[in-house]
């Protein structure tokens, strides 16, 4: 009798630890084991700091955002930075690519600038090193804001309420390029996170996040190892992958990386973008090629989209459930999306009240 009865408690154990085994055990990922990039873990971001040679003033971030949202910077007075990188559409713009100025479209989604002063390079292949670097581009990039920075510069010099600003942050005269950067880095070091539910339960609050978003989480960083890639408080690892993703209705190919470095395993890779925020600036990926955030967590389930010739090896099949994908969409939706009134809120400055 007594054996029967370990006998049958034995099999019902092993039924048990084989269902919970059914359940967690993740795909075979071959690749994880070769890929060692870094803390599997995300959290709260750092405090944010400024280089040695472009010091945070209220008066330079103030300028900066002025600058921002100044559509003068550009050659006919229509596209400002915010015209891309409109606060309202998770500053980023509707997409899927961005059309500059005189309608031109560009063969590339405009990444956020929410947080991007977290990312060690700049653009999706990385090709500018600093925010500074990267400010001085598209005012000269012929289809977004179509000027030169020499006539930018004859601009802001008609206008006295801009010398006298600049002036007053930086101490000299004339205006200068750098000084343009410089000061729009500076805003832009400002539109960083430091709160959302995501953030609070990391801080200690269980009630932050829902049972679902929590479920989410731990696929992120389980199942699903996004976090292989997105990892950190920035939710990126500031490298370059390759996720197979084909260029839509016969656009060229684009090269990414590979531009910059020249080598091969580069090519097609782009920076992984921060997921934060991620659920306010709809359609996604370099192209803007996916609607939804379900169709990217679709794309990740499937290993990876159809232009697999130099796909990372982390892009595997995951086989997530209708529940997991849910659940991991739910993650992004509310638990990572910035709740910082200088991210969520931000308001243009009406052109009224720009310098004259
Ligand atoms: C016409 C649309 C357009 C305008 C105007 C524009 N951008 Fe962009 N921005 C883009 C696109 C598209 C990219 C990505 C280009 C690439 O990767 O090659 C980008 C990239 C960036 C990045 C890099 C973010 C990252 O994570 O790599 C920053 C920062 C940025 N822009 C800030 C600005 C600032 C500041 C201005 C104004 C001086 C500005 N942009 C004007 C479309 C625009
Ligand atoms: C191999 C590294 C890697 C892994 C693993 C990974 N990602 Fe990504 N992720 C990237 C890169 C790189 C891009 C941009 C690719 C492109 O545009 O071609 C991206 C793009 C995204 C985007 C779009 C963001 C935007 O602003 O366009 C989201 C959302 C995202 N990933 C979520 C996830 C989720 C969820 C998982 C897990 C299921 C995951 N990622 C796994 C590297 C990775």
């Amino acid at each position: 009798m007594n054996r029967i009865w370990f006998a049958a408690v034995f099999v019902m154990l092993v039924l048990a630890v084989n269902a919970l085994a059914d359940d967690n055990t993740p795909v075979p990922l071959t690749a994880v084991s070769v890929h060692s990039l870094g803390p599997e873990r995300l959290g709260n971001l750092p405090a944010m700091t400024a280089p040695p040679d472009n010091p945070q003033t209220p008066g330079k971030v103030l300028l900066g955002k002025k600058l921002y949202f100044d559509t003068r910077l550009s050659a006919d007075n229509t596209i400002s930075c915010a015209t891309c990188h409109d606060p309202a559409k998770g500053w980023s713009d509707a997409g899927p690519t961005s059309s500059g100025i005189r309608g031109q479209l560009g063969g590339r989604r405009a990444p956020p600038v929410v947080n991007a002063a977290y990312s060690p390079l700049q653009f999706w292949d990385g090709r500018a090193p600093s925010l500074e670097e990267q400010a001085k581009g598209p005012i000269q990039n012929p289809i977004e804001m179509g000027n030169t920075h020499e006539v930018m510069i004859a601009t802001l010099s008609k206008l006295t309420g801009y010398t006298e600003e600049f002036k007053a942050v930086f101490g000299t005269a004339p205006i200068t390029v750098d000084q343009v950067a410089q000061a729009i880095a500076g805003y832009e070091r400002t539109i960083v996170t430091t709160d959302s539910p995501f953030d609070r339960y990391v801080q200690g609050d269980q009630s932050a996040l829902t049972s679902q978003e929590k479920q989410g989480l731990e696929i992120f960083n389980g199942k699903g190892h996004c976090s292989s890639c997105h990892w950190g408080g920035y939710f990126s690892d500031g490298r370059f992958h390759n996720l197979g993703v084909a260029p839509v209705g016969g656009a060229k190919p684009d090269e990414g990386r590979f531009a910059v470095t020249k080598n091969v395993a580069d090519m097609g890779a782009f920076k992984t973008p921060t997921v934060r925020d991620a659920a306010k600036r709809a359609p996604y990926l370099h192209n803007g090629s996916e609607k939804t955030l379900e169709d990217v967590v679709m794309l990740y389930d499937r290993g990876g989209g159809t232009d697999n010739t130099n796909l990372d090896p982390l892009m595997v099949p995951l086989g997530l459930s209708n529940r997991e994908v849910a659940a991991l969409v739910a993650f992004m939706k509310r638990a990572a999306v910035s709740t910082n009134p200088s991210v969520a809120d931000e308001k243009p400055i009406p052109e009224s009240e720009l310098p004259k």
